[in-house]
């Protein structure tokens, strides 16, 4: 794959206040035990009322700035991917391109769900490859609380919020992007969703208006059969093979089906960075907060070869095998 595009600087946040699995024992039938075995989750982040997805991706591209002490004025691009947009319109792009104070920019919101991180990326590297733009800010934001019905413990354990964002800017010579995958098995749509404005998929009647609603046996056989080969198709596509792989970055949706997928595709659990035990699932933030953590603990080498792997709503996946350069 042709790349003149190379991630500069990268920086995340969380809300303030903590859910842990003992809250929940409290509001339904659940336990701290199962919760723990059963996803790896311990606690997550829970926006304020009046907190927005747009606020967290702005907190996360001001700790971008403050970490990298980068010049943001000219970024061409804003991308960011969200289910849970503050407005229908404007886009959570627009909104923070304004509280940026950026002039001269595109920006738009990708919704591919817990995939959208790895899209925006590689929309980036295209856009950016193609001379299209020359620098685009791409962040993963979601507030899932507030989609999150607090009376399903199939799912309301699952979920929290929070953000990530990473630069990407023209380079000539040292680009971080080798090889990327995407794609979406549509027809599994009813498998995991949020309704807006329609009450059926696909003929059926959807339950729970406005809450997301997860068939987590059926997400999960899903994910466990096509993650490991979308990790050996893209793979495939560069010189590399996974024994080169320094860190494997899959969404963190539940550490027992990472463990899973690791298994079948030969990848040692050590090498898969997750930000699930204290974060839950953040859908489209998790792969930026796993990798922002990961480089708190010193963990994430320049140079080290990053495999990562969004999957989730839609059914929709996207993976990229990236050097990391800074
Ligand atoms: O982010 C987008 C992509 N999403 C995913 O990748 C999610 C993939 N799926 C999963 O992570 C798992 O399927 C879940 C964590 C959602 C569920 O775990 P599971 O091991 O697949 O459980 P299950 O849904 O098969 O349910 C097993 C049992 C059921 O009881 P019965 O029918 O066996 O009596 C559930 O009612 O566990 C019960 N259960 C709970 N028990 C205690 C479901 N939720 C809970 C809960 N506490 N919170």
């Amino acid at each position: 794959m042709i790349s003149n595009a190379k991630i500069t600087a990268q920086g995340a946040y969380v809300p303030k206040n903590i859910m842990n699995n003992q809250d929940f024992e409290k509001i339904v039938d659940t336990s701290d035990e199962w919760i723990q075995q059963r996803t790896g989750i311990i606690e997550r982040r829970i926006a304020q009322n009046d907190e927005y997805t747009s606020d967290l991706s702005y907190k996360a591209v001001l700790d971008l700035q403050q970490n990298y002490n980068v010049d943001l004025s000219d970024v061409d691009m804003i991308i960011n991917a969200t289910l849970t947009p503050d407005y229908k319109t404007p886009s959570v792009a627009s909104y923070i391109q304004a509280k940026l104070g950026i002039k001269n920019s595109g920006a738009i919101d990708v919704n591919a769900a817990c995939a959208g991180f790895t899209y925006g990326l590689n929309i980036a590297n295209g856009l950016i490859t193609s001379g299209q733009s020359k620098k685009v800010l791409v962040i993963g934001s979601e507030t899932l609380s507030k989609i999150t019905d607090y009376t399903d413990r199939n799912t309301c354990i699952l979920f929290g919020d929070g953000a990530g964002a990473f630069l990407v800017e023209y380079s000539e010579n040292d680009p971080s992007f080798i090889a990327s995958s995407f794609g979406s098995d549509g027809d599994k749509g009813s498998h995991l969703y949020c309704s807006n404005l329609s009450k059926e998929m696909f003929h059926e009647e959807l339950d729970n208006p406005g809450f997301v609603v997860q068939n987590g046996r059926g997400v999960y056989k899903w994910a466990v059969g096509t993650v490991p080969k979308i990790i050996q198709d893209t793979l495939n596509k560069s010189k590399y093979t996974i024994d080169d792989l320094d860190w494997f970055v899959p969404h963190s949706a539940n550490s027992r089906m990472i463990e899973s997928i690791c298994d079948k595709s030969n990848i040692q659990k050590e090498q898969a960075l997750m930000s699930l035990a204290y974060y839950g699932n953040t859908s489209s933030a998790t792969i930026p907060l796993s990798i922002n953590r990961a480089i708190s603990e010193n963990k994430i080498k320049k140079g080290d070869l990053l495999l990562l792997v969004g999957f989730g709503g839609g059914l929709t996946y996207s993976s990229s095998l990236i050097k990391w350069s800074i």
